[in-house]
């Protein structure tokens, strides 16, 4: 199920820095995408930096057409929360954007679907975008279970209803792919980004993005953002290259 043709989809490239970078390799980074952010074209562009990077990336990307974000945030708003960030604090360094639920947090922070839930709410709450991240492992996928388990860990984000959906991005990151070189392919995507943009449309939002990550290069990336369902690219590795993540971009035909 694709989107009404009457509304074009904008397409939405971000860049997830991952615990990657310094000022000194930012800087870098920043000034080359700033220097050809023009090759996107009517491509959003977006990265997401470190947290100790947001003043760098307000400071240096304010008045660009280059948006940024963080890669998690707290629940909570205040408190005795040691090492927690607020979406508020978020808020005051320009945030757009916060990843919710990467499965680097899931796998290794034992973050749970509903605790992923509730930190979309506390960016929204502070006017944040939430990008919530869903995806299989391989052992899901060999078992038949991708889409058992995507729909599970959607299931409290489709509860918040079709308000909070259309004020979102989803993106769907096969853990299989992120960082292996092994791309899903284009059909493989299409498959779960068409189940996810079902599962939105049953809840009145099927115009809310879907952006495909793990492994995206510039090499695969116009194939990827060829399929209908497909809203753009959450891209590791590949962001932390100016050429390369513009390429991506650049890729949306
Ligand atoms: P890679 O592009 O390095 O595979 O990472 C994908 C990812 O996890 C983006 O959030």
């Amino acid at each position: 199920m694709s989107q009404t043709p009457s509304q074009p989809r904008k397409f939405l490239v971000m860049g997830n820095w991952k615990m990657h970078g310094s000022l000194a390799d930012n800087a870098a980074l920043l000034s080359g995408l700033v220097a050809g952010a023009q090759r996107a074209g009517d491509v959003q562009l977006a990265v997401c930096a470190p947290a100790p990077y947001l003043d760098q990336a307000c400071r240096t990307l304010t008045g660009t057409a280059i948006t940024w974000g963080a890669q998690d945030v707290s629940v909570h708003d205040r408190g005795a929360y040691t090492g927690e960030v607020s979406a508020a604090m978020l808020a005051d360094f320009a945030c757009s954007w916060v990843l919710c639920g990467h499965s680097e947090r899931r796998a290794m922070h034992g973050e749970s679907s509903a605790l992923v839930a509730a930190k979309a709410v506390a960016a929204l709450g502070a006017g944040l975008t939430p990008v919530v991240c869903v995806g299989e492992t391989l052992a899901d996928r060999d078992a038949g279970q991708a889409e058992c388990v995507i729909g599970d860990q959607l299931d409290p984000i489709l509860a918040l209803g079709a308000d909070a959906l259309s004020r979102m991005v989803l993106a769907y990151e096969p853990v299989w792919a992120i960082g292996t070189g092994r791309t899903a392919t284009p059909e493989q995507a299409q498959a779960v980004h068409g189940f996810i943009r079902a599962a939105l449309a049953k809840q009145g939002a099927a115009q809310t993005r879907i952006l495909y990550g793990g492994s995206v290069k510039a090499a695969n990336a116009a194939a990827l953002f060829a399929q209908p369902d497909i809203d753009g690219a959450l891209v590791g590795g590949a962001s932390l290259i100016a050429d390369e993540f513009l390429n991506i971009a650049a890729s949306v035909a």
